[in-house]
Formats: C-alpha cells, structure tokens, sequence
C-alpha cells in the first residue's frame, strides 16, 4: 500500500490506478482504526476496483470543548490494518494540506444536518461536508463508503452529492458491533472497564424500542421508556429519537422509512447510536 501526503504525490498515484482502468473507491477516516473501518474497506474492494482510504483528523468538524487534543492517533497500526485489508493507497493529508493559510470556504447542508448531532455540536456537519467534498476533489473516485454508525453523516453527504452533482456513488455500510452488540467507535477506548459493561444498555434500549414501535406501540411512550432505561442504566441522555430515514426529519410516517437515533454520555464519552425500525 502507498502511503501519501502530498498532492502532487496523489495525483500522479492516482493516474497511475487510473491507467491500469480501474475503479477508484474511497474510504474517509480519521483513522485510530478498527474492524468497523476495515468493513468498510472489506465493501469498498471489487474484482476492477481500486481501494483508497483516507486518515485525516479534521480539526474542522471539532467543537470548541470536544476531543480534538486528544483524539487517539495510531498512524502505525492503521497503516499496518489497511494493508492487511488490502487496501491501495492510504491518502494522509497534513492539516497544512488540507487547509493552507488563507482557506475560507466551507461547506453547509441545510435541513438535515440542523437537529440532533448538528443541534448538539453546532457546526460539525459543516466540517464533515467541507472536508469530505474536498477528499472527493482530490481522490475523484467512483464511489465513496460510509458507514451507517454515523447515520445522519452519512444523510448529509447523500444530500450534498445530489446538491453538489457529485458523479459519486455513495454506499453505506452496516454498523459493526462488539459481542455485545455496542457499535465499534475509535471513543470506546476512553470508557473505562465499569463504563464499558453499562455501554451495552444503548444498543439494548435501542432494539427494544425499535421492535415495540415496529409493532405499532405508541412512540413517544416507546422513546420516553428508552430514555428512561438508558437514564436508569447511567447514561446522560441527549436525544433519542424516531426520525425519517432520508430526512432525518421528526416528522416521519409509517410509509416511508424510519430509523430510531440516540446520543448519550457515559461519564465524559459521548456515544451513538442507531437502527432501523421495521414494521413487523
Ligand atoms: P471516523 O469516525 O474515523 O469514521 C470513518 C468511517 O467509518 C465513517 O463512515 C463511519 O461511519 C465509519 N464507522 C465508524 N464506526 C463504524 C462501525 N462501528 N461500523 C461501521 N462503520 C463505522 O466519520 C468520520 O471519521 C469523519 O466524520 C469523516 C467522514 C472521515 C470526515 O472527517
């Protein structure tokens, strides 16, 4: 696998893939990775396709207050990872790449970047959009792969490639989980052992409700009970919510598709969550 920081570097890589006739497909990470990433790469590789991944720690997409500083960063054992996932070209920009003195555009997605993660951290979504609408400049792939653990992330960026006309396939990718069933994150590591046994409540109340609402029970009872359920199992509630799929709107019906999203602190990490609610 190449390793590259400098454009220059990646253009001429790239034309090198390109002239074998192959398919670009990029992978965006901030690296620290783990088996939900490498499931990404695992989706992203085609018999005729070539598999570029990304680490890039976007200071952009960090609130004032949140975990910039002290994002893990592991550049050794993700190379050493990507390359045994059999990935092609690991793209590594530094932040003097990404944005050079004078940088000043950026990017929003109205709508559906405004509630939940885009209400609790003001501005993340338009961070996440202008850096990841950059990466799709530099690589120009063919399709793009994001996984469904950051599920209203992967929303906007549907939004922005059909706003934007984005000749990008955009696919996402199941959530991968623990034996336990919390989903994978690079933040679990700041969870202690106690912290990490209680995590387990979140996919729990999650599926739970998802069942009871796909079974026709009222939803606000369904979500005040989840809420109520995680409270009980110490998490520090932030929403917990029937959204429309597309839209991530609260506004959703039964005739299109629902998810049901949650945000919660444990101790001082914030976790995610999501799963689709299916009519039974
Ligand atoms: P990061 O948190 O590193 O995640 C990179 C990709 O891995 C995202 O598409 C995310 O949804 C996916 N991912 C993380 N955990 C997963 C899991 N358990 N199962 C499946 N996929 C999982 O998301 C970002 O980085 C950034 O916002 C980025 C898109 C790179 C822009 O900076």
């Amino acid at each position: 696998m190449q390793v590259i920081r400098d454009r220059e570097a990646l253009v001429e890589a790239l034309a090198a893939l390109r002239a074998e006739g192959a398919r670009v497909a990029l992978v965006p990470t901030m690296g620290a990775l783990h088996a939900g990433h490498i499931a990404l790469v695992e989706a992203a590789k085609r018999p005729g396709t070539k598999v570029v991944a990304s680490i890039f720690v976007n200071p952009k997409q960090f609130g004032a207050g949140e975990d910039l500083g002290r994002y893990p960063r592991r550049e050794q054992s993700d190379i050493r990872m990507l390359t045994e996932a059999g990935c092609d070209l690991l793209w590594m920009p530094g932040v003097e790449v990404m944005y050079p003195e004078g940088h000043a555009t950026s990017i929003r997605v109205d709508g559906v970047s405004e509630g939940l993660e885009g209400a609790s951290r003001p501005g993340h979504f338009d961070g996440v959009a202008t850096v990841v609408a950059k990466l799709f400049n530099q690589v120009g792939p063919d399709a793009a792969y994001f996984g469904e653990k950051d599920f209203q992330q992967l929303a906007v960026i549907r939004r922005m490639v059909a706003d934007l006309d984005f000749p990008i396939d955009v696919v996402g990718v199941p959530t991968q989980r623990d034996d336990d069933g919390l989903a994978l994150s690079s933040r679990n590591i700041y969870l202690d052992e106690e912290q990490r046994a209680k995590a387990v409540a979140l996919p729990r109340a999650l599926g739970v409700a998802a069942r009871a609402i796909g079974r026709g029970e009222d939803a606000a009872t369904v979500l005040g009970d989840a809420r109520a359920t995680l409270t009980a199992a110490g998490f520090e509630v932030d929403y917990v919510e029937l959204v429309d799929a597309i839209t991530l709107s609260l506004d959703c019906t039964v005739e299109r598709p629902r998810r049901l999203v949650a945000a919660a602190r444990m101790g001082s990490t914030r976790l995610i969550d999501n799963i689709a609610v299916t009519d039974l």
